[in-house]
């Protein structure tokens, strides 16, 4: 079955990029798929281009790759997510990158599976670069990819969808978790935007035997 990702643009591109490169075949849904249709086609045959009401209904696996302001309306634009994985890659970032809207003491996921019932939802895809999404390949190992939601099926295969195309997947347990994980993308922008690291980096796990 296709992947559905909500959003073509720096994140929604780079992990079709990335999953077609594996084989899958992926669905984008985006308000005004005409606004796409170019961008797209450069992808090849194995993605689809939807509105995005009928880009849901293609997948069990739908990624949201928008801006946070417009998770809501999709949550609730549906009455019943029906059991769909619903992946939260967005990041809720206060204007001027001053930290999170949310705050710490929940989380955009969180506020997400309130607003969308029936869904099992999944954080991931959000604690790094879209370049790094569309090309995990690092000489120095692989980045990381941490990975939270309640539903332990939902989180196994989001975990080896991410292993698919090259990350370090992490297994980080339930969706509080992802208090954790939004700061931690906070902690990736601050590096690339603020202390000059650009954008050519990521976060890896080192292991003793
Ligand atoms: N950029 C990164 O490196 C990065 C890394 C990790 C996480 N993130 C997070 O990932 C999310 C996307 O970031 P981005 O940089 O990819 O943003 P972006 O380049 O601005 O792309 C956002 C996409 O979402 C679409 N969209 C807006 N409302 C939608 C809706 N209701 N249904 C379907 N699609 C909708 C937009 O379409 P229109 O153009 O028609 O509005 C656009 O294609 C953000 O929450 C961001 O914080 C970004």
């Amino acid at each position: 079955m296709s992947i559905t990702i909500l959003g073509a643009g720096n994140v929604g591109l780079a992990l079709a990029r990335s999953f077609i490169r594996k084989g899958e075949t992926v669905v984008l849904g985006v308000p005004d798929p005409d606004k796409y249709r170019a961008a797209v086609s450069e992808l090849g045959d194995a993605v689809r281009l939807l509105p995005t009401g009928e880009a849901i209904a293609a997948s069990d696996v739908v990624i949201l790759a928008v801006p946070h302001a417009a998770v809501a309306g999709i949550a609730t634009g549906l009455a019943d997510w029906q059991g769909r994985i619903l992946v939260d890659a967005t990041n809720p970032l206060a204007p001027g990158l001053s930290g999170l809207s949310v705050g710490t003491t929940t989380s955009a996921a969180e506020e997400l599976a309130r607003l969308a019932t029936g869904a099992r939802v999944v954080k991931a895809f959000n604690t790094t670069g879209a370049e790094n999404m569309a090309d995990p390949a690092y000489v120095g190992g692989m980045p990381v990819m941490p990975v939270c939601g309640d539903d332990a099926d939902a989180r196994q295969r989001v975990l080896a969808l991410a292993s698919l195309i090259g990350f370090d997947a992490i297994d980080c347990g339930p969706l509080s978790a992802a208090r954790y994980l939004e700061p931690f993308a906070m902690l990736w922008i601050h590096l690339a935007i603020r202390q000059g690291h650009g954008r050519r980096f990521a976060f890896g796990i080192l292991r003793r035997d």
